[in-house]
């Protein structure tokens, strides 16, 4: 069985560490895919970003035979997209879901969740720390 973890981040984390610091500071994607392999306890971390919501779906798709867990930050697309509701419904594993900012604390758009309706659970408002928090959390649902 495999031994990868997905960590999955959709539009716009690209420019994570450079798009408006203050509210998602100054750390970058490549930054929090080192610091959650330094916490990763024999478990590989697969870190990808895109902007497309085709491509984030296939990436779940795949992760049905490739991953036993699934990290994801949907950007944007927590708030509007069933579709990705759907293909994370259709993997097995754990899924836990991050945001960097504090998304209550926010427009109430951000206030709903679509993954949240499966995620064993949620992390929101702890900066790029809150994947180094779900990596920890998903090494103790893996094992
Ligand atoms: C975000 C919060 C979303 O509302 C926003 O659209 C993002 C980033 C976060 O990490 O805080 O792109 O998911």
């Amino acid at each position: 069985m495999s031994k990868t973890i997905y960590i999955l981040n959709g539009p716009n984390l690209n420019l994570l560490g450079r798009r408006q610091p203050e509210i998602y500071g100054r750390d970058t994607l490549a930054d929090v895919e080192r610091q959650c392999r330094e916490v990763a306890a024999g478990l590989t971390v697969d870190l990808r970003q895109t902007n497309s919501e085709a491509e984030l779906i296939g990436w779940i798709h795949e992760a049905r035979d490739k991953a036993k867990g699934i990290i994801i930050n949907p950007g944007a697309f927590t708030h509007t997209s069933i579709a990705i509701l759907d293909a994370l419904n259709a993997f097995e594993g754990p899924v836990l879901e991050v945001h960097v900012s504090n998304v209550h604390k926010r427009e109430s758009f951000r206030h709903h969740s679509y993954v949240s309706l499966r995620a064993e659970g949620v992390i929101a408002g702890f900066g790029v720390d809150g994947y180094t928090l779900a990596m920890r959390r998903m090494v103790m649902l893996v094992k």
